[in-house]
């Protein structure tokens, strides 16, 4: 049976993002795929009282069940309430590269309260057509949309492109008119994973193509994904014990801070939690070679998350203490 978010005490972006563009703050779009995740995010977003996009992609919805990820979304609500003495802060659930109409009515219908319809792999009328048509959809039901424009490099889902196809700043007016969106994800060096740039490489993102898309779209919600740092210190626990990432290099926190700081609204960040709980678990059992029950190991690794969350929303997206503006 269908359900709106609104049911379930989410919220969809738009008021999150419209103050993040005045606040100059990013709101945090973290990944979740498993209770351990949610709990962390919730009680780290909570605590420093930022407003929180939970985040869905396919491949969660096929690891976790699609049904028990809406639940524990919903649960997470309740989560930050009982943390906060009955006030939870503001939650939106959203569906993470979304490649089809259909898949993006089904999270619709199953409380997702923010949609993203990555269409940036398909030639540019194709990408609107299909966009807008999202947008006609999810708008009728108050539901807000994300768009894509620019291809990043490495592996989306199951679609790989060797090289960044930057956005292009004179689609951006277009893009966002014919389609309606809320929200613009743009391609501008930034690439999912651990692996961002090779050993040598000017770890640099293209700030300047920021710029130039702030200027044609001011005030419009920019959309930064593959925004995880890669924090060496957790690359040096996994590798001390046991780990083989070799070269693992992400964007520097202070680029991201000065993305934050210009357009960009929603910062999506993944591959650093993954490293967050693997250095944890992976320590964990390096001490402990005898222990075997989960909570065991889980309790550090979700203690470990939670601290890089606060450290996020504090210190890199500046959105602590603005739940409630
Ligand atoms: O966009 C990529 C996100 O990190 C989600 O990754 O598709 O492996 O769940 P995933
Ligand atoms: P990272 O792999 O850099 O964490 O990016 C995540 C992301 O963009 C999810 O959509
Ligand atoms: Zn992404």
């Amino acid at each position: 049976m269908a359900v709106s978010y609104k049911e379930l005490g989410l919220v969809n972006t738009r008021d999150m993002f419209a103050k993040a563009v005045t606040g100059g703050f990013a709101v945090p779009a973290f990944n979740f795929n498993n209770l351990e995740q949610m709990q962390a995010i919730i009680q780290a977003c909570t605590e420093v009282e930022s407003p929180v996009i939970l985040q869905v992609s396919k491949g969660a919805r096929k690891y976790a069940n699609q049904t028990l990820l809406r639940y524990l979304a919903q649960g997470a609500v309740e989560f930050s309430k009982e943390i906060n003495k009955g006030k939870n802060i503001p939650i939106a659930l959203n569906l993470d590269h979304g490649d089809s109409y259909e898949l993006c009515v089904d999270c619709v219908e199953s409380g997702f309260s923010n949609i993203m319809i990555d269409g940036s792999h398909l030639p540019y009328d194709e990408n609107i057509a299909l966009t807008k048509k999202v947008v006609e959809y999810c708008h009728a039901r108050d539901v807000t949309v994300e768009g894509e424009l620019g291809v990043l490099a490495g592996v989306e889902d199951e679609v790989s492109a060797e090289h960044h196809t930057y956005t292009q700043p004179d689609e951006v007016v277009d893009f966002t008119k014919r389609t309606g969106v809320d929200s613009l994800a743009i391609s501008i060096g930034t690439s999912h994973g651990a692996y961002k740039f090779k050993p040598g490489q000017k770890a640099e993102i293209r700030l300047d193509i920021l710029k130039e898309i702030e200027k044609r779209i001011p005030g419009f919600c920019i959309v930064m994904h593959g925004s995880s740092s890669v924090p060496q210190d957790l690359v040096k626990i996994i590798n001390a014990n046991g780990g083989k990432l070799s070269d693992a290099i992400g964007i520097s926190e202070e680029q991201i801070s000065l993305a934050v700081k210009s357009a960009v609204c929603k910062v999506n960040i993944d591959s650093d939690g993954r490293l967050a709980m693997t250095a944890a678990i992976r320590k964990h059992f390096n001490e402990h070679p005898e222990h075997f029950d989960p909570r065991q190991y889980l309790t550090p690794a979700r203690d470990c998350l939670k601290e890089l969350y606060k450290h996020k929303c504090v210190n890199v997206l500046k959105s602590a203490g603005h739940a409630w503006d």
